[in-house]
């Protein structure tokens, strides 16, 4: 297929054009786009890819939910739903399909669309590669109420990229200097270059531990998980605001719990699999005042925030 056919479909196509994905109903298109929350971290491995599993699959019971893995070519999103997509972003970057011919139907009204694996030059596409990527989400965000991108690890503009045009960022951290460091940096691309961005930050892994990191406790004094995340969060807010003049707004922690590793084992998300431990209930907290707050936000649309700066930036080499 050309890239132009790709770019220039019809974006509420029926018929031959009929989603893979369960959520997808014919003729399903919405009032606004899709409100959409970047889950990011800096550092590796924080967790992203498991609280996007679970925050995806809790937003779903509010309304149709799109999960997109910007893991490009090394992507797992799919493995934490037991999935596995013919298609991926690859092939949408590379022109070979439509983005809904890689939407796959995860539940009642989830879907994902595959990160891919294996292309680890997916990392860095081109304009125009990242062009049909945006402009394939813009076809899509009218028939979701959230889409949530799962983000690849690091502050390459390509992952910054898709934070800068989502309408949340959610930045996942745990209580780790080099994690915390990352998370800062991250930050400090991101107002750099939107100083109104909404973030949040949850800080993962939590649990007592006497050789955390003190913060200000007493000397020797083993602070909680609470009293842990409380202090890592502090961190991050004041070294935001005092250098960056910009603060993301502590949304709480998520305990360490083998639960987690289970559920990945047993490929599913961990509301799913564990709806009752205790990350799982912290998950389910958190994202109560999260998706509250998020409900107050008029979404602008990712697709099209991110083809404008494709666009943007291709004007700008020319
Ligand atoms: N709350 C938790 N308790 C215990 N283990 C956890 C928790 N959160 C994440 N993990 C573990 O951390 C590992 C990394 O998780 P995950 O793949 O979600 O990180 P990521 O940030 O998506 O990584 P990447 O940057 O490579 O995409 C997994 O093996 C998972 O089991
Ligand atoms: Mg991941």
């Amino acid at each position: 297929m050309r890239w132009n056919q790709v770019f220039f479909r019809g974006r509420h196509a029926q018929g031959s054009d009929r989603p893979q994905g369960a959520a997808l109903a014919e003729g399903s298109s919405l009032a606004r786009p899709a409100l959409s929350v970047c889950v990011a971290s800096g550092k590796g491995g924080t967790g992203k890819s498991v609280l996007s599993a679970s925050l995806a699959t809790l937003l779903s019971a509010r309304g149709r939910t799109l999960l997109v893995d910007a893991d490009f070519g090394v992507g797992n999103a799919h493995i934490l739903f037991d999935a596995s997509p013919a298609r991926s972003f690859v092939d949408v970057a590379q022109g070979h399909c439509q983005v809904r011919e890689a939407v796959h139907g995860c539940g009642q009204s989830l879907d994902l669309i595959a990160g891919g694996s294996g292309v680890s030059r997916m990392a860095g596409l081109s304009l125009y590669e990242m062009h049909l990527v945006a402009s394939g989400l813009e076809a899509l965000e009218f028939e979701y109420e959230y889409l949530l991108v799962d983000s690849a690890a690091g502050i390459s503009d390509q992952t910054v990229g898709f934070a800068l045009a989502s309408d949340v960022v959610l930045i996942v951290t745990t209580p780790d200097l080099t994690a915390m460091t990352d998370a800062y940096a991250f930050l400090k691309v991101l107002y750099a270059r939107k100083p109104d961005a909404r973030v949040s930050l949850i800080v993962n892994r939590c649990q007592a531990d006497p050789d955390a990191p003190q913060f200000g406790l007493g000397e020797g004094e083993c602070p909680s998980a609470e009293q842990l995340a409380t202090r890592v969060a502090e961190r991050i807010v004041e070294v935001s605001r005092k250098f960056l003049g910009c603060e993301p707004h502590y949304a709480g922690l998520v305990p360490e719990d083998r639960a987690v590793a289970r559920s990945i084992a047993q490929r599913m998300p961990l509301v799913r699999s564990e709806p009752g431990s205790p990350a799982a209930l912290a998950l389910q907290a958190r994202s109560v005042a999260l998706f509250d707050e998020w409900s107050r936000i008029e979404p602008l649309g990712l697709g099209q925030s991110l083809r404008r700066s494709v666009a943007y930036q291709a004007l700008s080499a020319s």
